[in-house]
């Protein structure tokens, strides 16, 4: 393994243990620049990136590649051909990192034929002390391990495993930055990713977050809202805010005087056609915050609103910090404000210690919430968390038995959410033609709706055209294209 520094001596490696602390200090603000020495790095090579996850992993790929391109490396459609390969990674579940060991053994064949590519291994998963020892220990051939707090430190990493030929690993475990000032190759000409806060210190017990992406720390606002103006002037329609817990926005600046509320009032005065963000926390969504989704234009009718459980018992040993009645009231207070709104949800089936019955709250709250789409998981065990060492009696076919339940009534949810709109017109952002061929272009309404509609015409991509919905069915709607 190459040491980091020669001075020092040091290879950092994760440890879960400190990353769980939270020591208040201020957030340390590093703007991105690239040194002399490493300007030329890549000049006449290519790079590919294989992002996991979430979108805020997206985000961070589109920061990645512009590190790349600014050091001179030039994009390649295919891995296979590339002479950097990062693997941008998700620990949130088990499945989510078996992808990475599959990925790695066909990358293996590669290298021994290519052995001047460089593998690297970047995201949640090293900050895991498990994965970075497996990957140190049985993947000899990755050339790069770093996590989610030292991306700027990329071109060092790229120089170091080109000069030492040795596995370069560095991994932080703390609090985090905020890294301002970075290229971005984004993948869209039309809707952009924009991180408000990075971080989480909600600590649900199932949740490796907290410690992988360190402590709750909001950018400065008018960092938010100049890069925001940038990208309407650049032409940009739709902008997706992020943050683990946006709601949390400000919290730590000034005295939390200015809240996410304030800042969806900002954004929407710059004029941007359309407004998401995701993920809110149930319990931090305020009154200011919905008002603000009711009052401003540009702020999508859509809420991705992850519950996790409908009961009570299993919400508290989850660390969730809220009721299904305190979830419920700010539901139908949303519906209340924004009587068109779709409301979706993330869930959690079979935590540690959750009952049949228990689950049955689960799924009548799918109905009294009026879901109209859910992102439905098994619990899956994350080493260090507190949930980890629960006694979890259940069987994992058992699981799957709740979990195909509760998908039943998540679908119909779907299904009545695209219902609603038939015989409307709707307006759709087109997005390019739809992966089903049949002469048939697709696109997302306000509701966050796919709607497909029959135009070969790829000019209408990065578009609003309308569209009179004719059909619906539980993943998507078809219309036709209206004048
Ligand atoms: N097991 C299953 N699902 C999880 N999530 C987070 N941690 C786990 C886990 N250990 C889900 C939650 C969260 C979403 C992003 O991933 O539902 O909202
Ligand atoms: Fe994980 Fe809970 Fe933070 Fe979401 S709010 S990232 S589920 S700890």
């Amino acid at each position: 393994m190459a040491k980091l520094d020669k001075d020092i001596e040091q290879i950092f490696l994760p440890s879960l243990k400190t990353a769980r602390m939270r020591k208040n200090l201020p957030t340390e603000i590093i703007n991105f620049e690239v040194d002399d020495e490493y300007k030329n790095l890549g000049i006449g090579k290519t790079y590919y990136i294989y992002t996991y996850g979430c979108q805020g992993n997206m985000a961070d790929s589109e920061i990645m590649a512009g590190i790349l391109e600014k050091i001179g490396y030039t994009y390649s459609k295919d891995p296979i051909n590339a002479d950097v390969v990062l693997l941008n990674t998700c620990a949130v579940r088990e499945n989510a990192e078996q992808r990475i060991w599959g990925v790695l053994g066909q990358l293996k064949g590669r290298k021994r034929t290519h052995p001047d590519m460089i593998i690297g291994i970047c995201g949640c998963m090293p900050q895991e002390e498990k994965a970075t020892n497996k990957l140190i220990n049985s993947y000899e051939f990755v050339d790069i391990i770093f996590g989610t707090h030292n991306r700027d430190h990329l071109p060092k990493l790229i120089k170091m495993a080109y000069d030492t030929k040795e596995t370069v690993v560095e991994v932080l475990s703390n609090e985090g930055c905020i890294l301002e000032n970075t290229p971005k190759i984004r993948e869209s000409e039309f809707k952009a990713w924009v991180h408000i806060m990075y971080g989480c210190d909600e600590f649900c017990t199932y949740c490796i977050v907290p410690y992988t992406r360190g402590k709750e720390r909001s950018r400065k606002k008018e960092d938010i809202l100049n890069e925001i103006k940038e990208l309407k002037e650049k032409g940009y329609k739709e902008i997706t805010l992020l943050g683990q817990n946006v709601n949390a926005y400000g919290k730590d600046l000034d005295n939390g005087k200015y809240t996410f509320g304030d800042l969806l009032i900002d954004i929407d005065k710059i004029g941007i056609n359309r407004v998401r963000f995701t993920s809110p926390h149930p319990r931090d969504m305020d009154e200011k915050a919905m008002q603000a989704m009711a009052n401003c234009k540009s702020i999508m009718p859509h809420l991705h609103f992850p519950v996790q459980s409908g009961n009570d018992r299993v919400l508290k040993i989850m660390n969730r910090k809220y009721t299904r009645k305190e979830y419920l009231d700010k539901v139908n207070r949303l519906y209340e404000l924004i009587p068109n709104i779709s409301i979706t949800t993330d869930i959690i089936v079979g935590f540690p210690g959750e009952t049949y019955e228990e689950f049955k709250d689960t799924i009548s709250l799918v109905k009294e919430a009026r879901f109209e789409g859910a992102y439905t998981f098994i619990y899956s065990k994350r080493e260090g968390t507190p949930a980890a060492v629960m006694d979890d009696p259940i069987s994992i076919e058992e699981k799957h038995l709740w979990f195909d339940e509760l998908c039943k009534a998540t679908n119909e949810g779907y299904l009545k959410g695209h219902e609603r709109f038939v015989g409307e017109i709707v307006e759709v952002l087109v997005e390019g033609p739809a992966k089903s061929g049949n002469n048939m272009m697709s696109g997302y309404t306000p509701n966050n709706k796919l709607t497909h509609f029959e135009s070969t015409d790829n000019s209408l991509i990065g578009k609003f055209v309308n569209v009179k919905i004719t059909k619906a069915n539980t993943w998507f709607m078809i219309g036709d294209l209206v004048e």
